[in-house]
């Protein structure tokens, strides 16, 4: 899988592909993810890539002229399965959306940053547009990182134990169970008994009531929804 990330400021998203399970999977070569700076294709001498909203309003706008030009560049060496802009207004960000990511080739996503881009990027030149959450962050670059960590540690390969991702809260619709490690007891907190019996239809049948004592306790819309 290849991910492109564009942005005016690139910066940003160094540290989050520089560690752990991101930067490992990149080792690998099971993903690569290209951090575009979208100064680079400004054609003033300041590399300026915002300008005055039209009709006024407070807040900078992104120009089309340097992302559409990002963008055919891009376009020009791959294919791409989708065009992703990160929006509060884009459809929310699900497991399902992450799961369905994960099975594509290469993708971009475009950050906007200030008040967001011109209108006629969001027409013309992208493929779908997503948000992380109902509120507003300062840019798209934090939920771009989001987006890419939620997709690639489900490319195979990328987890050590190849189980992991698929006991992951939300996979199944139901959050995780609770976990426990060493010591067995600490300060007289005791772990269930049943994690230690090594009996493993016990501990399958333990771990299912837990989550699901858990999702109608903590998430009850997850049970509503399924
Ligand atoms: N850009 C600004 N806020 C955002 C959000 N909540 N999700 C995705 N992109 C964003």
């Amino acid at each position: 899988m290849h991910i492109d990330i564009i942005t005016c400021l690139p910066r940003l998203l160094e540290s989050p592909f520089s560690d752990s399970i991101l930067k490992r999977a990149q080792q690998k070569e099971l993903v690569t993810v290209s951090i575009i700076d979208l100064r680079e294709y400004a054609n003033n001498k300041h590399r300026t890539t915002d300008d005055y909203a039209f009709g006024g309003g407070a807040g900078m706008v992104m120009m089309i002229e340097p992302i559409d030009r990002c963008i055919t560049e891009l376009k020009s060496k791959r294919q791409y399965d989708d065009i992703i802009y990160m929006s509060p207004d884009g459809e929310m960000l699900t497991q399902t959306i992450a799961n369905e990511l994960s099975l594509k080739k290469n993708l971009i996503l475009l950050c906007g940053h200030y008040k967001g881009v011109d209108e006629r990027v969001r027409e013309h030149l992208i493929t779908r547009e997503i948000s992380i959450g109902n509120y507003v962050l300062s840019g798209g670059e934090l939920a771009a990182a989001v987006v890419a960590d939620a997709v690639i540690r489900l490319l195979p390969g990328v987890l050590n134990d190849e189980t992991s991702a698929l006991t992951d809260s939300f996979q199944d619709g139901l959050v995780a169970p609770p976990v426990y490690t060493r010591p067995a007891e600490y300060k007289g907190w005791k772990v269930p008994e049943v994690l230690l019996s090594g009996h493993e239809a016990k501990i399958a049948q333990w771990k299912y009531e837990k989550s699901l004592e858990r999702t109608k306790n903590r998430r009850p819309d997850l049970l509503r929804n399924s």
